[in-house]
């Protein structure tokens, strides 16, 4: 089934046709909302790597997890940068966010941290809302990333950075070598995350999003196993 939107590129009006309307992604359903939770508790030194290139400053005070999942990074946050008063970990997978609102929950980290559904597409925060954004291994995942990036950039604050992570290309066994050199995780973690990323996006595909983007001063860095899309708005 097909559904049309809109997106604007530099003024021009796109129509876009979208070939599936599901709202949440079958893999991340259960149980494969299940199996992924299992693995996300080895993955904790790729969530410290990835929460200290953020780049958090003192006058950051919230920020959106976006395709969060089971909210293990938006807690790696937490614990790193207390001065984050308010960080929603939000998904799609209602069953994701059921985990998370868990794993939050266990560590006693309700005040601090929000779980919620929401579709990176259609976001239901007020524009100039976040002061960071992140996404980690998610952007693969989106239906219409132009239109996604359209919304992240709409609930930015001026000044405000958006930094999307996400695994590029297919996998080769350069990219296992690279993973656990870069998170020293263990080679099992690696060789999960070389079968899971298998539907990462071209290099190529990856650059035509930026390119299609109303986000003009967008950055890409590719170095394996990460591409890693940087924005700051003006
Ligand atoms: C590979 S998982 C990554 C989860 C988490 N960032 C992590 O690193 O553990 C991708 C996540 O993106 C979510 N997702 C997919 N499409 C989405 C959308 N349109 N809006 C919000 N989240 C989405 C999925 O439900 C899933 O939880």
């Amino acid at each position: 089934m097909y559904y049309v939107s809109t997106t604007k590129n530099e003024g021009r009006i796109i129509i876009v046709m979208e070939k599936n309307n599901n709202m949440e992604p079958k893999e991340f359903f259960w149980p494969f909302s299940a199996i992924y939770s299992s693995i996300t508790k080895w993955m904790q030194p790729a969530y410290s790597d990835i929460v200290q290139r953020t780049g958090i400053n003192k006058n950051h005070k919230i920020l959106l997890d976006i395709g969060g999942g089971d909210g293990r990074l938006a807690m790696e946050f937490a614990k790193q940068y207390p001065c984050l008063t308010k960080i929603i970990s939000a998904d799609i997978s209602s069953d994701m966010v059921k985990r998370a609102k868990k794993n939050i929950r266990k560590k006693n980290l309700e005040h601090q941290i929000l779980s919620e559904i929401q579709d990176v597409h259609n976001l239901t925060y007020p524009d100039d809302f976040f002061d960071v954004i992140v996404s980690f291994g998610a952007l693969h995942h989106w239906r219409n990333p132009v239109k996604a990036l359209t919304e992240l950039s709409r609930v930015l604050k001026s000044k405000g950075v958006l930094t999307i992570y996400d695994g590029f290309d297919r996998p080769r066994f350069k990219t296992i070598r690279n993973t656990v050199s870069t998170f020293g995780g263990s080679f099992v973690l690696a060789m999960a995350y070389w079968v899971g990323s298998k539907d990462t996006l071209k290099k190529e595909e990856i650059k035509k999003i930026a390119e299609n983007s109303n986000i003009k001063n967008i950055s890409l860095n590719f170095t394996s196993p990460l591409v890693t899309l940087k924005y700051i708005k003006p």
